[in-house]
């Protein structure tokens, strides 16, 4: 049905974009269906509806109650990235991200005319990390920056903070001067033995943060577009809302009423898709490390993506490209996430256990000896 996913590598197997082939929840088919038999297409007000329904989910899944009153509607996650940069930052400012990072973020700073600070995470063989003193470092020796931009959990490497790791955060907002802007779209998709603490939960979070983030990725539904910019503070809440709301512009019917569906009522589902998410994560992870020890994996803890390194096969600059050709399973180059992607793909499990096994299979085949 036109998805991009499936139609842009001709034949291969999609692995490539960060979006999941489990649909969304019957009910959310029902009410779109139910929307268009009844023509609803004209001018609409479900946006506060979406801020409720955004609250009662965030209460009920991670034991958090934003302020409908004190979130904003954007069309997506990116447009509230870019509004609190617009809100909260000046030409020339820093604004700063981990990286390897989902690829948009670096054109942040071509875009606006702000300068991106990367802070590079470290890497061994527990997997990735946050290096707070590297962040320390950063901040010391540039005044200037005045925007963190968190991708919470992380996309690619699925890495979840602690409640330690983003209370220290606050406290870095607090003494350099900074706003966080905390990603939480990947929220809703952490795994057992770690858990998604939502920033403004945090002590002193409040006054420094605006959490941007929607259910684009949970019910993977990301073309009809809807999202939320929360904040935990009157103060924060009006500098935001100094971006004109023209600009924002705000969902559509069916994004709007796609999100209130489903925060509202598909609570079972994403048990039960998160459970097929966990066992496929293992699935891959045990089948790579024996039939294909050449790549290296570490079990991600949160999302459907993996994060591999494959440079043992020094695969060149596109290892994605290389291993389709070989393969015929399609992945995301590393290097769109930064230059700590070198030797890197990324790989998308969020399909069907038959059609994981295919890839795993097709790669086992494809892929040289070592
Ligand atoms: C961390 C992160 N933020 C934002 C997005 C995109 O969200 P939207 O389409 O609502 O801008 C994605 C999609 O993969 C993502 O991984």
């Amino acid at each position: 049905m036109g998805l991009v996913k499936w139609n842009r590598y001709g034949d291969a197997l999609a692995a490539w974009v960060a979006e999941h082939d489990f649909g969304a929840p019957p009910a959310v088919y029902s009410r779109l269906q139910e929307l268009v038999n009844g023509g609803a297409f004209g001018y609409h007000y479900e946006f506060e509806r979406v801020l409720d329904s955004f609250a009662r989910w965030s209460e009920v899944r991670h034991k958090w109650t934003p302020n409908p009153e004190l979130g904003i509607n954007t069309v997506n996650v990116i447009q509230g990235i870019w509004a609190c940069v617009e809100a909260f930052t000046e030409a020339e400012d820093g604004v700063l991200f981990s990286t390897p990072i989902y690829p948009p973020f670096f054109n942040i700073g071509p875009t606006t005319n702000r300068r991106p600070v990367e802070w590079s995470m470290s890497h061994d063989e527990d997997g990735w990390h946050y290096d707070f003193e590297k962040l320390e470092n950063l901040l010391e020796s540039d005044s200037g920056i005045r925007l963190m931009v968190l991708c919470h959990p992380h996309n690619p490497t699925g890495k979840v903070l602690t409640e330690e790791e983003l209370s220290l955060l606050v406290d870095i907002a607090h003494r350099h001067n900074l706003i966080i802007v905390s990603d939480e779209i990947h929220g809703d998709l952490v795994h057992p033995r770690a858990t998604h603490i939502p920033m403004l939960t945090i002590p002193g979070a409040d006054d420094c943060t605006v959490t941007v983030t929607s259910g684009i990725k949970t019910f993977a539904f990301g073309g009809i577009r809807c999202a939320v910019a929360q904040t935990g503070s009157r103060k924060i809440f009006e500098q935001l809302s100094t971006v004109p709301s023209a600009l924002l512009g705000g969902p559509n019917r069916m994004g709007a009423e796609a999100a209130i569906t489903a925060w509202d009522t598909g609570e079972t589902w994403v048990d039960q898709m998160k459970n097929t998410l966990d066992s496929n994560r293992h699935l891959l992870f045990d089948r790579l490390n024996k039939e294909l020890p050449a790549i290296k994996m570490h079990l991600p803890q949160s999302t459907f993506v993996a994060w591999l390194d494959l440079s043992n096969y020094e695969p060149g600059e596109r290892p994605a490209t290389w291993m389709r050709g070989l393969t015929g399973v399609a992945g995301q180059n590393g290097l769109n996430f930064g230059s700590e992607g070198s030797g890197h793909l990324r790989l998308t499990f969020g399909t069907s256990p038959e059609v994981l096994n295919q890839m795993i299979d097709q790669m086992v085949e494809g892929l040289p000896a070592l």
